[in-house]
């Protein structure tokens, strides 16, 4: 009897303390300092630095880096000048570094300015990637975006095909010191130059703002009232040069062909208020940015030149318009 006494007693003690012992640890959170299984540190830090963080187009760069980073278990920041400024935007790409992040992603926005902090990032051991706009010039690793030069040269063929007789093109672009719309405008003119029917009259710049492309579409049609084709070579300058034509009903007498696919630009091709578009792929820029910038950090060799499909829209070539998300991804 004493036996089971002490056999009932021991386990009531084991139990006891054992009771105690669970309640210790958890009071006390003497666990070892593990982070909760939900919770997985990203792989990697990156920085998409745009030209202007609003814009439409850079909007949809940055869903595209967005959905390639969540699949990657990469963390993203996308960021910009509110209004498009080359100061604040390299301000930007020099805080991405300074803040030792593990990838940038910007614009070779200038020739002039952008290998400098480009190179000077790369020193600091960060990898960096042009996406969109190129700078040759620099140390960048890659460049992930359009052929400019090719993509202005397709305006250029495209006019040529699509217009009769002697052509007078007011150029609306983006701004002067951008290295993408230089090389659209260049290629443009070289499109054009074999010809004797076409010739471009005068050039602005639209600050990358619809506001401004229309305000000096207006000034232009003052200043060459015979002006009868524009060129637009940033996304939001075909949408202001409709919006005066509209306004002052020559949508009909004056052919017009912009840059990009953003929902507005469909529209207008649908309407035939705009004759044709050079269509970019913004979306897939910004994934396969973010997957590349993976493939350099894990050591993976990578070519330098990733571009993107471009090519002229035409209003016939809207027929599956419905099938299209804007920056011309088709929908799974
Ligand atoms: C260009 C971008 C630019 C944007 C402005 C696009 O066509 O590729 O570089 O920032 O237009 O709206």
């Amino acid at each position: 009897m004493a036996r089971w006494i002490y056999v009932i007693g021991g386990l009531l003690v084991t139990v006891a303390f054992s009771v105690f012992l669970f309640y210790s640890v958890r009071a006390f959170n003497l666990t070892p300092d593990r982070p909760s299984a939900s919770y997985k540190a990203p792989d990697y830090r990156f920085v998409l630095v745009t030209e202007e963080v609003d814009n439409d187009y850079w909007r949809l760069v940055e869903k595209g880096a967005r959905a390639a980073a969540e699949k990657h278990h990469v963390s993203l920041q996308y960021t910009g000048p509110k209004q498009a400024n080359l100061d604040e935007h390299m301000k930007m790409i020099e805080m991405a570094a300074a803040s030792k992040v593990d990838g940038i992603i910007a614009q070779g926005l200038n020739q002039e300015v952008s290998p400098t902090i480009i190179n000077r990032v790369l020193e600091k051991g960060i990898p960096f990637l042009t996406i969109d706009t190129d700078a040759p010039e620099s140390k960048r690793v890659a460049y992930v975006g359009t052929d400019n030069y090719y993509a202005g040269f397709l305006a250029g063929q495209a006019l040529l095909k699509d217009t009769e007789g002697e052509v007078k093109v007011g150029i609306i672009t983006g701004r002067f010191d951008s290295a993408n719309q230089k090389l659209r405008v260049e290629g443009f003119k070289d499109a054009i130059k074999g010809s004797d029917r076409v010739n471009v009259v005068a050039i602005a710049e639209s600050q990358i703002t619809r506001i401004q492309a229309a305000e000096k579409t207006y000034e232009m049609i003052k200043d060459y009232p015979d002006v009868n084709a524009f060129y637009g070579t940033s996304a939001l300058d075909a949408i202001g040069i409709v919006q005066v034509l509209e306004s002052i009903g020559m949508t009909d007498r004056v052919y017009v062909i912009g840059f990009d696919v953003l929902p507005e630009t469909l529209q207008l091709l649908k309407e035939g208020k705009l004759e044709a578009t050079v269509e970019q792929k913004p979306y897939e820029m910004g994934y396969d940015a973010v997957e590349l910038m993976i493939q350099v950090l894990e050591g993976d060799k990578v070519s330098t030149y990733h571009h993107t499909m471009t090519d002229v829209m035409r209003q016939k070539d809207l027929t599956q318009t419905e099938t299209m998300t804007p920056g011309g991804m088709k929908q799974q």
